[in-house]
C-alpha cells in the first residue's frame, strides 16, 4: 500500500516537473490543440513570441496565428490534415503576432494519439526572424562577393590583353604618320592608309572599352558640369540615337558638379544611348536625367549625382540581366554588337568611385543609373587644342624599342630634338648632362624604378623640369592624379602636341 502511494507521488512529481518545464520554456511556443485546432494549453514561450496571455488565447482557434492570405487559402486546416496523414507537419513561414506584426516562424505540428484515437496536436513554434535575416544578408553578401570576384578575374584577363594590344596599336598608328608623308601623291596608297587608320581607330576604341572595364584606364577625374557636358556632346548623342528615336533631357539646374573623367563619361553616355536606341526598333524616347543623391550605404557614403538613361524599349529578360555587364556579352547579331558597351560603363562608374544600376521591365523599358561622386572643385572647361610647334630637347624614357621609334618620329615631327633612354636609371644619368628641356616618360617600365618614381625623383633634383608621363594603362596612374600630366596610349600627334603645350614651364 505504501509502495503504491509512493509510485503515485513519483508520477505526480514527474508530471509536475514536466509541466513546469514546458510552461517555462521561453524560446519555443509549446502548446496543445484539440483535434479541431482549438488551443488547449499555452506556455511562456507562446506568450513571449506571439504576445497573447493564456487567458486571451486558451479556447481560441490556432488559425489566428496565420496571415490573412494563408487563412483565406485554408492553410491552417491543411497543416492539421498533413500532420494527421503523415505523422508530422513541418514548415517555415510568416506568422502574425497579437500586435499584427509578422515574424518568420519555424513550425512543427505532431498529432497526439491515446489508445489509437486522435486527441489533439502538439505544436512547436520558434521565432527565427533574426536567423532568417542574417541568412538572407549572408546570401546577398556572398552573391555580391562572387560577382565582384568574377569581375576582378575578367578584369585581369581583359586588362592584360588590352595592354599588349595598346602597344601594338601605338606602333601602327604612329608609323602611319610616317607612311602618310611618303604617300602624298599615290591615291591607291592613300586609300589603303586611310583604311588602316580607320581600323586602328576602331581598335583603339575597343581596347579603351576593355581597359575601362578592367579599371586600368588612366583617368583624369575632374569636376564636370553635367548640363554643359551634355550640351557639348548633344550632336554626337543625336547622331547616336538616330532619327526614329527622340532624345529628352531632365537635368535640374541645381544638379551638383560630377567628379569623373570627361572622355570616359562621354563614352559611357554614348554607349547607353546607343543601347537604348537598339532596344527601340519601332522608335521611342531616351531620357537623360540627373538627380542629386546623399548616400549612406557603404561603400557609397556622401554626396553623389545619379545619371539616369531611360528608354521606352523592349526591356531586358531576367535571365539576361545578370550578364549584361560582362565583356563580350551581347544579344545582338554578329557584327552589330561586341558586348563591350556596358562593360565600359561598369568599369568607368566603379573607377570613378561610384556604381551603375539597372532596372528593367519587359515591354516597358529600361533605366540605367550611373552613380558618380559629387565634384568639389569648380568645373573647368577644357582648354581648346592649339596648333603647336615646339623646339628644344626632350628626354624620352621608353623601354619598348618599337614604341620608342614611333614616339621619336612624332616628337621630331613636332619639332623637338630627342634623346632616348630605355630606363629610369639611364634617364637620371642623362639628366646630369645639361640641355634637356623636358622629360617624356612611360610609366610602366622594367627595372627598379618606374616612370612615376622617376618623375618624383626628378622633381626633387630638378624642380623646374617639366615632366609628361605616358601609359597604356596603370593602376599606378590612379595615384598620379594631379601630380603629373598623363598622356594615354595610343595617342595621336595632336594629342601629344597638346599635352606638351599644357606642360607648366
Ligand atoms: N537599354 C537596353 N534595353 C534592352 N537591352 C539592353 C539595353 N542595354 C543593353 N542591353 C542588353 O545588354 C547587352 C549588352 O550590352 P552592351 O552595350 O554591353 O553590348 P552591345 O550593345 O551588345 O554591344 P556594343 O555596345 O559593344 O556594341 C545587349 O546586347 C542587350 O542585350
Ligand atoms: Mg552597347
Amino acid at each position: 500500500m505504501a509502495e503504491k502511494f509512493s509510485q503515485q507521488r513519483d508520477l505526480f512529481e514527474s508530471e509536475r516537473s514536466f509541466r513546469l518545464l514546458v510552461e517555462g520554456v521561453a524560446d519555443y511556443a509549446l502548446y496543445m490543440l484539440d483535434p479541431n485546432g482549438i488551443i488547449t494549453s499555452w506556455n511562456i514561450g507562446g506568450e513571449r513570441i506571439k504576445g497573447y496571455s493564456p487567458e486571451e488565447i486558451l479556447g481560441q482557434h490556432f488559425s489566428r496565428f496565420y496571415t490573412e492570405t494563408d487563412r483565406a487559402n485554408g492553410k491552417p486546416a491543411r497543416a492539421l490534415a498533413i500532420a494527421r496523414e503523415k505523422g508530422r507537419y513541418e514548415e517555415e513561414g510568416w506568422r502574425v503576432r497579437k500586435d499584427g506584426t509578422f515574424f518568420w516562424a519555424s513550425v512543427v505540428i505532431d498529432p497526439i494519439y491515446e489508445d489509437g484515437r486522435l486527441i489533439g496536436f502538439a505544436k512547436i513554434t520558434r521565432d527565427i526572424t533574426e536567423r532568417r535575416n542574417a541568412q538572407l544578408k549572408l546570401e546577398a553578401m556572398q552573391k555580391q562577393l562572387a560577382e565582384s570576384q568574377k569581375f576582378d578575374a575578367l578584369g585581369q584577363l581583359t586588362g592584360g590583353v588590352a595592354h599588349d594590344f595598346n602597344n601594338l596599336l601605338m606602333i601602327i598608328s604612329g608609323s602611319l604618320h610616317i607612311l602618310k608623308k611618303g604617300a602624298a601623291d599615290d591615291p591607291k596608297l592613300e586609300r589603303a592608309i586611310s583604311a588602316i587608320e580607320t581600323a586602328t581607330k576602331r581598335g583603339a576604341a575597343l581596347t579603351n572599352q576593355l581597359l575601362t572595364f578592367a579599371r586600368r584606364q588612366s583617368v583624369n577625374p575632374q569636376a564636370i558640369d553635367f548640363t554643359e557636358r551634355v550640351a557639348d556632346i548633344r550632336e554626337v548623342l543625336d547622331a547616336g540615337v538616330g532619327s526614329s528615336v527622340r532624345l529628352a533631357f531632365d537635368i535640374p539646374s541645381d544638379t551638383w558638379p560630377i567628379k569623373a573623367d570627361v572622355s570616359e563619361l562621354e563614352t559611357a553616355l554614348l554607349n547607353l544611348v546607343i543601347n537604348a536606341r537598339d532596344a527601340m526598333p519601332d522608335g521611342g524616347t531616351v531620357t537623360i536625367g540627373a538627380r542629386n543623391l546623399v548616400l549612406n550605404e557603404a561603400p557609397l557614403v556622401g554626396d553623389f549625382v545619379a545619371i539616369d538613361v531611360r528608354d521606352t524599349g523592349l526591356g531586358i529578360p531576367s535571365d539576361v540581366l545578370d550578364k549584361i555587364f560582362e565583356p563580350f556579352f551581347t544579344t545582338k547579331p554578329i557584327g552589330k554588337g561586341t558586348g563591350l558597351g556596358l562593360s565600359q560603363v561598369h568599369g568607368f562608374a566603379h573607377q570613378a568611385g561610384g556604381t551603375v544600376k539597372v532596372a528593367s521591365e519587359l515591354g516597358k523599358g529600361t533605366t540605367f543609373t550611373i552613380v558618380l561622386p559629387r565634384g568639389t572643385d569648380m568645373p573647368s572647361r577644357e582648354t581648346p587644342g592649339v596648333a603647336f610647334r615646339g623646339s628644344g630637347t626632350v628626354l624620352l624614357v621608353e623601354d619598348n624599342p618599337d614604341v620608342a621609334l614611333v614616339s621619336i618620329g612624332l616628337l621630331e615631327q613636332l619639332g623637338y630634338q630627342v634623346r632616348r633612354v630605355a630606363d629610369a636609371e639611364a634617364a637620371l644619368r642623362e639628366i646630369e648632362s645639361d640641355g634637356v628641356d623636358f622629360v617624356f616618360s612611360d610609366i610602366v617600365m622594367p627595372g627598379k624604378m618606374d616612370g612615376l618614381s622617376l618623375a618624383h625623383r626628378l622633381r626633387q633634383i630638378r624642380p623646374g623640369l617639366p615632366i609628361l608621363l605616358a601609359t597604356g594603362y596603370s593602376e599606378v596612374a590612379a595615384g598620379v592624379r594631379g601630380d603629373f600630366p598623363i598622356l594615354r596610349k595610343p595617342y595621336e600627334i595632336h594629342e601629344l602636341s597638346e599635352a606638351i603645350a599644357k606642360l607648366p614651364r
